[in-house]
């Protein structure tokens, strides 16, 4: 049995993994081809994104079947071939679970729409108001009111995403026991894990006009949410005690995440939290060009350990996923520091306390994509958003600037395999560009090279494993205020670790506050780094030392 502690989950975005067939689009072969890759960088569980039938208006989060693999992904045996294989290399699978809302395909949503009242009960259906708007101000994320007009009903259902995602009305227990059967029938083909998609926003409140904002804090850690996430732990994935859960918890609180992934509270194992991506946001707006606020994440992120661990409760700790930018780009530098920044920015991630995550091409340092035309964008949010911006009067040009830096599809361009035409992902046409970089970033030149990323990410997967510290030890800010330098001690029993980076390019001198007799260094991205205090961080410095001997507390 895994330790989901211990463990590292590496999740794959299907459609732009690996493209078998060439159709442009990556299958579930395209990943069982790719298992001795992903044994060989040491991962132990493989979130899958959704490939159910879905109509695609967001990439497969708008489910239309539970039960059925969409046929660009594949068949029911490629998947139970996925699974068999997986295993035989000590890989299991995490699936990704959209039980927010469903496509408006869904035969549920059908259903409903055709006045079948045990289904219309299955959404959440509302008047309007006297003037015949919408129930409430509440606005979609994807941008635009969050209701959605049907005319033989004058009324109006919600969707807190696009208008194709209408959201499920858990107050109805026949909703309730179809998502935990649907669980139950993937446990039953061998999923060991699951991933639940912004399943904080499930319980809805009151139905009323937001005058402070766009509607989240009525469904946001919503009433019920704890009792509708314990009664389906008990009825389905809990039935099983090797399975590992991660919820995906929208503009959240620590306090509903020391439950949610508390280890006695009977809900998930681990949360997603993004307070620490939202820092070169203004406020809650993403499309907005703010430099990022360095100190801001350091206290995010390092109130979240302290807090986290206070309460026995377990985070998913990340940089990067199919919503969010490339880090590399965002956080580090994509010239002559790539290789340092990428590597410094994984050290900090995977010496936290809590389950470490990578996405599809961290480890090999892929950037962002640099579209400069609405044409190569395929992402509603994108499309969306750059209409809103247009509206509110800002130029073309513009608004293309913050696309580049905060598109989802930044994260969503192929997987970059080798130097052959499209980086070895399809023989075909790509559904979404190649970044034009993947002659100089690949997995071919970096597999088997002792100081690429990818060997970087495979030595700190190996570290957790052999040393308990980093699954197990308590954690402790150093230096927190310290304007470039991120740095946290880590202890347990006889081991203490270090985790000291320099986050930015500008060479710096710090004082660690840790006198560092019997530390040496284990990993570094320098191939000299020597733990001397005071110390000389060059550009994106990380050093991460271990003492085995005992603590100097
Ligand atoms: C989550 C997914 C995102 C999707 C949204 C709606 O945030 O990660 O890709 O668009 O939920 O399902």
């Amino acid at each position: 049995m895994k330790d989901f502690k211990s463990s590292t989950v590496y999740q794959i975005y299907p459609k732009s993994f690996l493209d078998t067939n060439g159709d442009g689009l990556g299958e579930l072969q395209g990943v069982i081809d790719k298992l001795d890759y992903l044994k060989e960088l040491g991962v132990d569980y493989l979130w899958l994104t959704p490939f159910f039938v879905s109509p695609q208006n967001d990439n497969g989060y708008d489910v239309a079947d539970y039960r059925e693999i969409d046929p660009r992904y594949g068949t029911m045996a490629d998947f139970d071939d996925l699974v068999r294989e997986a295993d035989a290399r000590g890989i299991r699978l995490m699936l990704d679970m959209v039980f927010n809302h469903t496509s408006t395909q869904h035969r549920w949503f059908q259903k409903a729409l055709a006045g079948d009242p045990v289904y219309k009960d299955y959404y959440i259906f509302r008047k309007g108001k006297p003037d015949g708007g919408p129930p409430t101000n509440w606005e979609s994320k994807f941008g635009g009111n969050a209701w959605e007009y049907v005319p033989a009903f004058d009324e109006y259902y919600l969707h807190l995403f696009d208008k194709t995602q209408a959201d499920l009305n858990w107050e109805n227990p026949a909703v309730r026991r179809e998502v935990q059967d649907i669980v139950r029938f993937w446990m039953d083909k061998g999923v060991k894990g699951f991933r639940f998609d912004v399943i904080n926003l499930i319980s809805k409140g009151e139905f009323t006009d937001d005058n402070e904002g766009d509607g989240r804090r009525f469904y946001t850690d919503g009433p019920r949410i704890h009792e509708f996430l314990k009664e389906l732990n008990r009825e389905s994935f809990g039935r099983d005690a090797e399975i590992i859960t991660v919820g995906e918890m929208s503009s959240t609180s620590m306090e509903n995440c020391c439950d949610y992934a508390g280890a006695d509270s009977g809900e998930l194992s681990m949360v997603f939290s993004f307070h620490h991506l939202k820092v070169d946001f203004m406020g809650n707006e993403k499309w907005v060009l703010v430099p990022a606020d360095f100190l801001k994440l350091k206290n995010i992120l390092f109130s979240w350990q302290q807090g986290m661990a206070a309460h026995n409760a377990w985070n998913a700790v990340f940089w990067c996923n199919h919503d969010h930018p490339r880090v590399v780009s965002r956080f580090g530098d994509e010239g002559i520091y790539w290789k340092e920044s990428a590597k410094m920015l994984a050290s900090v991630i995977h010496c936290l306390r809590g389950t470490p995550y990578i996405y599809q091409g961290e480890e090999l340092g892929m950037t962002n994509a640099h579209f400069t035309d609405l044409s190569q964008y395929r992402d509603v949010e994108s499309f969306n958003h750059f209409q809103i911006l247009r509206d509110k009067g800002m130029s073309e040009s513009a608004a293309y600037e913050i696309l580049k830096v905060h598109s989802r599809d930044n994260s969503r361009t192929p997987m970059q395999w080798d130097e052959r035409e499209n980086a070895g992902f399809t023989a075909g046409t790509p559904w979404i560009s190649v970044n034009p970089n993947y002659r100089n970033i690949n997995a071919q030149s970096q597999v088997g090279d002792p100081d690429s990323i990818f060997s970087y990410y495979q030595a700190l997967i190996r570290l957790r494993k052999e040393h308990p510290v980093l699954a197990q030890g308590d954690f402790e800010p150093l230096d927190q205020e310290h304007p470039s330098v991120l740095a946290y001690r880590r202890d347990w029993q006889e081991e203490s670790l270090l985790c000291i980076n320099n986050f930015y390019r500008k060479p710096c001198r710090w004082n660690c506050p840790v006198p560092l007799e019997g530390y040496r260094v284990i990993l570094s991205n320098y191939p000299d780094g020597e733990p001397n205090n005071p110390m000389e961080l060059r550009p994106y410095e990380s050093l991460i030392l271990l003492r085995d001997g005992g603590s100097s507390k």
